[in-house]
């Protein structure tokens, strides 16, 4: 009976010794500085409130590159612009990857959306097909009129309640505008008889950025402490039922497959099914139902919920400095007139509002805590990364940092893009509200489109106040926490008629 189990015991010893030993050999190598975390929890508590703060604060101690341990999950926080370059361009491939979420299981049809894909031939193919089907410059353009529809329609009311003397809850206005315009865009409708589509998708957001313990302790997650796994199978299977009916109420009509050049997302999509997505790669996908309703819903949540926090941040930041308001309106009279509205044309030729817009997302970037994950091990500025290593890249510290914006980094002073050739591919990884690379944002263009027509036709048809007499300095800028950094309360102003032809004449 002992015989067998002496070479068991010999070889047992010696893979202890060896994992003893390669182990000690990765120890050796250099790992970012960090704080020293608790046993199952590793650095969770640390994080608060808010936490693109904490880390802005860890990071002024721990340096640019730091290690947390967020659970059990391996992190590495990126808070400057040259560690950022580092990792988002000179190893762009290497960091190219997205953090697993017990979320997009449930949600995404098994990750098999965009956001949250993890980097291979499957996100690969679909990336292709939304830059070259949804998202190119002239598809941008063709959903120029439904803009403009969708505008003048919050124009109109607007200018009733400027009439009648109104409080406006603009960041109502806001959301309802830009949520009009992506569902229309992308499902071709905004509402569905029978289902409550869009306070299904808000709490799809909610799900999306709401804390998960399971996925920092893995080992949690089969006793759903916090009954998030019921809610995403509850949602998930509500939200398939509406997409289904706007699939099947798009494949009935009977033109679906006609080449007019302003179909929405669906048809577009629709029209490439059972098509393989990529007939040059090895492992050939073929786009399916279920692709369809994950990449919809990406999409829904990467256009909207951005556009909506830049164009309230936008707003709240022009209502605190009335002299940014005045030089913006001061332009839009110059460049566009008072007597018509603001033309997706005229955008080009507003500088200044490229410049408010500029600083708006250089303070407000609105996915503040970029994720990546390291697909192989790599040694960045001294320090080894270890493959499947959580990468957060602080966007909100890196548009503070008072070493490249100056001693008023956190003033709200748009005249400091005026004379740099900062864009908005982060060319200068100072400032890269679209992130970069490979993952970099994909929608820049549509997004860049609604953001600064909404914010330019607002201030140029209103004269703004806040109301019950707070003053600029008053008005309160706090923020939460979720998916991205919304302001914490709505934005409520006085809007006056400024233009000298009324709205609707523009309509007829
Ligand atoms: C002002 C508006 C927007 C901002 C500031 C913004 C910002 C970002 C950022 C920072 C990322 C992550 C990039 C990275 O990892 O390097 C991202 C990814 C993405 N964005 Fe946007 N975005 C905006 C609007 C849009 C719009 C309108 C769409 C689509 C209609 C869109 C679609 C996407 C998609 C699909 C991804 C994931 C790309 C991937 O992982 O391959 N975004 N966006």
């Amino acid at each position: 009976m002992l015989l067998p189990s002496i070479p068991l015991f010999l070889l047992f010893t010696f893979i202890l010794i060896l994992s003893a030993t390669l182990l000690r050999r990765k120890d050796d190598r250099r790992r970012p500085p960090g704080p020293p975390g608790l046993p199952v929890i590793g650095n969770l508590h640390m994080l608060g409130k808010l936490p693109h703060r904490t880390l802005k604060t860890l990071a002024k101690r721990y340096g640019s590159i730091m290690t947390l341990r967020l659970g059990q999950v391996p992190t590495i926080v990126v808070s400057s612009s040259e560690a950022a370059e580092q990792f988002l361009k000179s190893h762009d491939l290497v960091f190219s990857s997205r953090p697993a979420i017990q979320a997009s299981n449930y949600l995404s049809y098994g990750s098999k959306g965009l956001v949250i894909s993890e980097y291979g031939a499957y996100w690969r193919n679909m990336r292709k097909i939304c830059t070259m089907q949804l998202l190119t410059i002239s598809k941008v353009d063709s959903f120029e009129s439904l803009r403009k529809r969708e505008m003048l329609l919050t124009v109109t009311s607007l200018e009733k309640a400027a009439k009648a003397g109104q409080v406006v809850d603009l960041s109502e206005v806001m959301h309802n505008l830009l949520e009009d315009i992506v569902y229309k865009m992308v499902l071709g409708c905004s509402k569905v008889s029978g289902f409550d589509l869009k306070g299904l998708i808000q709490r799809f957001m909610y799900l999306l950025g709401a804390f998960n313990l399971a996925d920092h302790v893995p080992c949690l997650g089969a006793l759903d402490l916090q009954g998030l796994k019921r809610s995403f199978k509850e949602t998930s299977k509500a939200l398939d039922q509406v997409l289904e009916k706007i699939i099947q109420e798009h494949e009935s009509r009977s033109d679906v497959h006609d080449d007019r050049i302003h179909k929405d997302f669906i048809e577009i999509l629709l029209s490439l099914i059972h098509q393989p997505m990529d007939s040059n790669d090895d492992q050939i996908h073929v786009v399916d139902r279920t692709n369809i309703k994950a990449v919809l819903l990406d999409i829904i949540v990467a256009a909207f919920e951005t556009s909506a926090i830049v164009v309230e941040w936008a707003l709240s930041e022009l209502l605190k400095h009335p002299r940014v308001m005045k030089n913006l309106q001061d332009e839009l009279d110059e460049v566009v007139g008072l007597n018509k509205l603001v033309e997706e044309a005229d955008l080009a030729k507003l500088n200044y509002l490229d410049v408010v817009i500029k600083e708006t997302l250089r303070l407000y970037p609105p996915g503040p805590l970029l994720p990546r994950e390291s697909v192989e091990d790599a040694m960045v500025h001294g320090y080894f990364i270890e493959k499947k290593t959580k990468i957060i890249i602080n966007l909100w510290a890196i548009g503070r940092d008072t070493k490249m914006w100056s001693d008023n980094a956190e003033e709200f002073y748009p005249e400091r893009f005026t004379n740099n050739n900062f864009d908005y591919r982060g060319h200068d990884f100072q400032f890269i509200p679209f992130g970069f690379g490979r993952r970099g944002c994909p929608g820049m263009n549509l997004g860049l489109a609604s953001v600064k027509l909404v914010v330019a036709q607002l201030v140029h048809c209103f004269c703004w106040e806040l109301p019950s007499n707070t003053t600029p300095n008053e008005l309160d800028m706090s923020e939460k926490s979720g998916f991205s950094i919304p302001r914490a309360k709505h934005l409520f102003a006085v809007p006056t008629y400024r233009l000298l032809k009324k709205a609707h004449e523009e309509s007829c």
